[in-house]
C-alpha cells in the first residue's frame, strides 16, 4: 500500500506558516500540504492545504498516526513559543521548542528509514541565538557571523541554538555507534531569521514585535507606545523574503551547502528610523516611547546586524527588499490596502 507523499508544516497557523502555505501551494510542482497546529488552521487558508491536523507536537500518538498515514518528503518545523512568551513560561517553552523539535526530528528519521531516502527538515532559527555582552560591543562590531557571540539570554534563544545543534546531530551523528548506522536520515537545513515584518499578519509573543506593531497601529489610526528606546537597533526582514529564504534553502542541492545553519538578513534599523518611515507614510501616526526594562534588555542583547555572506555564497541567497523597497513597495501599500478592505 503506498502512502500519499506530502509536505508537513508544523505551527502552520502562525504568520510564517501562512506565508509558507501560500507560496508552497502556488508552486506548479507542489506536493500536497499537511498542516499541524494546536489551534487548527484559519478558515481562509484551508483551501490551500490537503489536510489539517489539530493537535500538539508533544502528542506522540498524533505523530505516530502522521507517520503511518503519509510519506513525508519535507518537514517545515515552525511550531515554537516566541521569545517574550517563552520568558513567562520557560519550562513550557522548553517542552514545545526543544522536545517538540526532537519529536519532529524523530518523525523525519522514521520516515527516512521507511522510504529509504532522506527527509528534508527545514527549521527557522533566530537572531535570538545571539547574546551581545554589552551595548558598546553591539554598536561597534561588524555584522555578526554564525559562530560569534552565541550566548543567548532568553529561553527561546537557548532553545533555538540547542535545536540547531540537535539538527546537526540528527543529520550527521544519530546512532553513530550502531553496528550499521542508517544510510538515510534527516537532511537538516536551518535559517537564522532577523525580526520578521509582515504586512498582512501580526506576530504573537515575540520581542521584535515593536516594529510590526508600530507599523500596523499607524495604518489602523491607533496610537502606539514603543516598548524599546528609539536608538534600539536590530536586523529585520520582510515576510516575502523570509518565505523565499525557506524555499530556496529547501531547494538548494545538498552538495552546495557547506553547513547546516545559515544567517539571512534584510536590513538593520533603529526603532526611531522605523518610526520616521511610518510617520512619512502615515503622517497622523502617534508614536511614543515607553521602554519596558526586561524586553529592552532582550533586544539590546541581539546584534545590530547579521552577516549572511555564507548563505549568499553557498545557495545564492539575496534579499529582494532593502529598506526602501520594503516600505515603499511592500509594507505601506499592502497594509494600507488591507485596512481599507477591512473597514468596508
Ligand atoms: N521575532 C522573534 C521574537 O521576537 C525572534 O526570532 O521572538
Amino acid at each position: 500500500m503506498s502512502r500519499k507523499k506530502v509536505i508537513v508544516i508544523s505551527g502552520a497557523n502562525g504568520e510564517v506558516g501562512h506565508g509558507l502555505i501560500k507560496a508552497l501551494s502556488a508552486k506548479p510542482d507542489a506536493l500536497p500540504i499537511v498542516v499541524l497546529d494546536l489551534r487548527g488552521l484559519d478558515e481562509h487558508m484551508k483551501p490551500l492545504v490537503d489536510s489539517t491536523i489539530v493537535g500538539d507536537i508533544l502528542d506522540q500518538n498524533l505523530l505516530d498516526n502522521l507517520t503511518s498515514e503519509y510519506e513525508i518528503d519535507t518537514i517545515y518545523h515552525l511550531a515554537a513559543l516566541l521569545s517574550t512568551h517563552s520568558e513567562f513560561r520557560p519550562e513550557a517553552a522548553h517542552r514545545v521548542n526543544v522536545q517538540g523539535t526532537i519529536n519532529m526530528l524523530q518523525v523525519a528519521i522514521e520516515q527516512a528509514r521507511w522510504r529509504a531516502k532522506p527527509v528534508k527538515f527545514i527549521f527557522p532559527s533566530s537572531v535570538a541565538v545571539y547574546g551581545m555582552p554589552n551595548l558598546a560591543i553591539k554598536h561597534t562590531i561588524p555584522p555578526v557571523h554564525e559562530d560569534q557571540y552565541t550566548n543567548p539570554i532568553t529561553m527561546y534563544g537557548c532553545n533555538k541554538l540547542y535545536c540547531e545543534h540537535l539538527g546537526r546531530y540528527y543529520n550527521s551523528y544519530y546512532r553513530q555507534l550502531a553496528a550499521k548506522p542508517d544510510e538515510n536520515g534527516v537532511d537538516f537545513r536551518c535559517v537564522r531569521f532577523p525580526g520578521i515584518i509582515s504586512a498582512t499578519t501580526m506576530p504573537s509573543g515575540g520581542t521584535s514585535d515593536f516594529a510590526p506593531e508600530m507599523i500596523h497601529a499607524a495604518a489602523k489610526g491607533e496610537p502606539y507606545a514603543c516598548f524599546v528606546r528609539p536608538d534600539t537597533t536590530i536586523p529585520f526582514m520582510v515576510m516575502p523574503d523570509a518565505i523565499r529564504a525557506l524555499l530556496e534553502l529547501a531547494d538548494a542541492p545538498r552538495e552546495v551547502l557547506s553547513r547546516h545553519v545559515y544567517n539571512v538578513a534584510g536590513f538593520s534599523l533603529s526603532a526611531e528610523q522605523i518610526a520616521q518611515r511610518v510617520m512619512h507614510a502615515f503622517p497622523s501616526a502617534q508614536i511614543t516611547y515607553d521602554p519596558t526594562p526586561g524586553r529592552q534588555n532582550i533586544v539590546d542583547s541581539w546584534p545590530r546586524d547579521m552577516n549572511d555572506g555564507i548563505a549568499r555564497a553557498d545557495w545564492g541567497w539575496m534579499p529582494e527588499y532593502d529598506i526602501d523597497r520594503a516600505f515603499n513597495e511592500y509594507l505601506v501599500p499592502t497594509i494600507t490596502a488591507q485596512y481599507a478592505d477591512t473597514s468596508e
